[in-house]
């Protein structure tokens, strides 16, 4: 392989080299959780997974830094498939503080977005917005801001004119006269570095926290005649903080129901969406039916004409075209053919593989097994570590055998097999092709094609035998 070339950009491009910062390091304390806040999930995905997912649509992942500290190792292996860089800040002392830990890797940088992990529902363009505004104005720092119908708990900013902002002022530092103020500081920030990093010394922890506060930065350039912006978005929802687990589940709904909005758009029908959870990476393709209830998790697609029916819950699955899914069913890391109907209350586990126009009905439980086009386990089944082939009817209440105690076995059912109910298949085990199972069988050897297979007692007829044995009854009760 030829050796990459360095390629750093100089400084005369015609676009300032940005970065990116995420501050993720905090513990999240009003949670009362073990794991740390930013992994906490609202979507199906960890918080930070968000944020860096709308960064990544504005910056490279080489140019993104995630600022770690609180179970750093948790947090690293959770988002390290991003790509984006990490910086510890093993002690948390203030928001401050981690711009502090981060100037040895961002200095280098002309232009600085600083995003918070736990504000996750920043969209890509507004960060763009942000820094369009930075950059046209030549700001020295310029804050997302917005005005929520409640405003407690956040900084809240303080209007110069236009604008121009003169500083922004913590929640437990709030005047009376302040408390009124409506408009927020989002944690969401441009900043040009060298003016950041010129005065990030200055910070103190003369306040209610004893931590260093980034925002008092704004008050800093303000002190020196540098431009500090205020952008206000009108969507104050994209910019809400998950403090609380009250918090967490609001957003959660609001994003799923983004989702649901994205996929209607698109062409999906969803009946009361509010009661549907669909995580961020699922595909509905169109015309597909999401009845009420109804879970889609991980990296589940549906395809064009298929319904899904309430109460069921679908994950890492792979769903064809004009798929029947019926009420109640379980759908885990398997794939379901074009026209196969499942359920109700099918419970179709990992490694399954359901054949087009292939019916698995009621109570049946396949595990690790691939049914053939058009076959039918309609039934109460279990069907496990088996290969079934095409126009195969395994009839109620079949059970293949496959585990001894021990191992796991195979079996195999060939094309146009024929399976008597209530008939137990014990593995490993072949059934040849066209072959039948008699009903109520216990199979324990290969069966050859086209054959007969019967393996249960022979049935025996007594004829006149239950009326002799209700006369002597009668007569031994007189
Ligand atoms: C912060 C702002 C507040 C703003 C609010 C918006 C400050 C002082 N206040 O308050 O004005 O309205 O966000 O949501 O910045 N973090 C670190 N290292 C630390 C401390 C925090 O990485 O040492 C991270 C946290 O993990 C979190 C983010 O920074 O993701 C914000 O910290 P948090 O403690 O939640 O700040 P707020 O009190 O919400
Ligand atoms: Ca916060």
């Amino acid at each position: 392989m030829a050796k990459r070339k360095s390629t750093k950009p100089s400084r005369t491009e015609a676009r300032r080299r940005v970065a990116i910062a995420i501050m993720a390091a905090g513990k999240g304390t009003r949670l009362k959780s073990k794991n740390p806040k930013v992994l906490h999930r609202i979507g199906g995905m960890p918080l930070l997974q968000h944020v860096i997912a709308a960064a990544l649509q504005v910056v490279p992942a080489t140019d993104i830094y995630a600022i770690v500290g609180h179970e750093e190792g948790k947090v690293r292996e959770a988002v390290k498939h991003t790509g984006v860089n990490f910086i510890s800040q093993p002690e948390q002392r203030g928001t401050g503080h981690a711009m502090m830990v981060a100037e040895d890797a961002l200095k280098s940088h002309d232009e600085l977005v600083v995003l918070s992990g736990d504000v996750p529902l920043i969209r890509p363009e507004t960060i763009k917005r942000l820094l369009d505004l930075h950059q046209g104005k030549r700001a020295a720092m310029t804050i997302l801001t917005t005005e929520p119908s409640d405003p407690s708990g956040y900084g809240r900013i303080i209007r110069k004119s236009g604008d121009v902002v003169a500083a922004i002022v913590e929640q437990k530092a709030l005047s009376p006269k302040q408390q009124k103020l409506k408009e927020i500081n989002s944690g969401i920030y441009a900043f040009s570095a060298p003016e950041l990093f010129l005065r990030l010394h200055k910070l103190t922890t003369e306040n209610a926290h004893r931590e260093f506060y980034l925002t008092d930065i704004a008050s800093l350039l303000t002190k020196d005649k540098k431009k500090v912006l205020g952008l206000r978005t009108t969507d104050a929802d994209e910019v809400l903080g998950v403090n609380t687990r009250a918090e967490l589940s609001q957003l959660d709904a609001q994003l799923r129901l983004r989702k649901s909005a994205e996929l209607m758009r698109e062409g999906a029908t969803i009946f009361y969406p509010e009661t549907c959870v669909i995580d961020s990476d699922v595909t509905v393709a169109p015309d597909a039916t999401i009845e009420p209830f109804v879970q889609l998790l991980g990296k589940t697609n549906v395809g064009e004409g298929t319904r899904i029916s309430s109460y069921s819950v679908i994950t890492d699955s792979q769903i064809g075209r004009d798929v029947t899914v019926r009420p109640g069913c379980i759908i885990t890391e398997s794939r379901i053919e074009d026209g196969a109907i499942i359920g109700p209350c099918a419970h179709i586990r990992p490694g399954s593989d359901i054949g087009e126009n292939a019916h698995v009905g009621n109570f049946v439980e396949t595990k690790k097994t691939k049914l053939g086009k058009g076959s039918k386990a309609n039934h109460l089944s279990y069907l496990g570590d088996s290969e079934i082939g095409e126009g195969v009817n395994v009839g109620a209440g079949t059970i293949t055998c496959n585990y001894d105690g021990v191992a796991k076995h195979q079996t195999k059912i060939e094309d146009g097999v024929f399976v008597g109910s209530d008939s137990t298949l014990v593995a490993p085990l072949t059934i040849g092709k066209g072959a039948y199972v008699g009903a109520g069988s216990t199979v324990t050897e290969d069966v050859p094609a086209d054959s007969l297979v019967i393996g249960r007692a022979r049935q025996e007829i007594k004829p006149g035998w239950a009326k002799a044995r209700r006369e002597k009854q009668r007569s031994a009760a007189k």
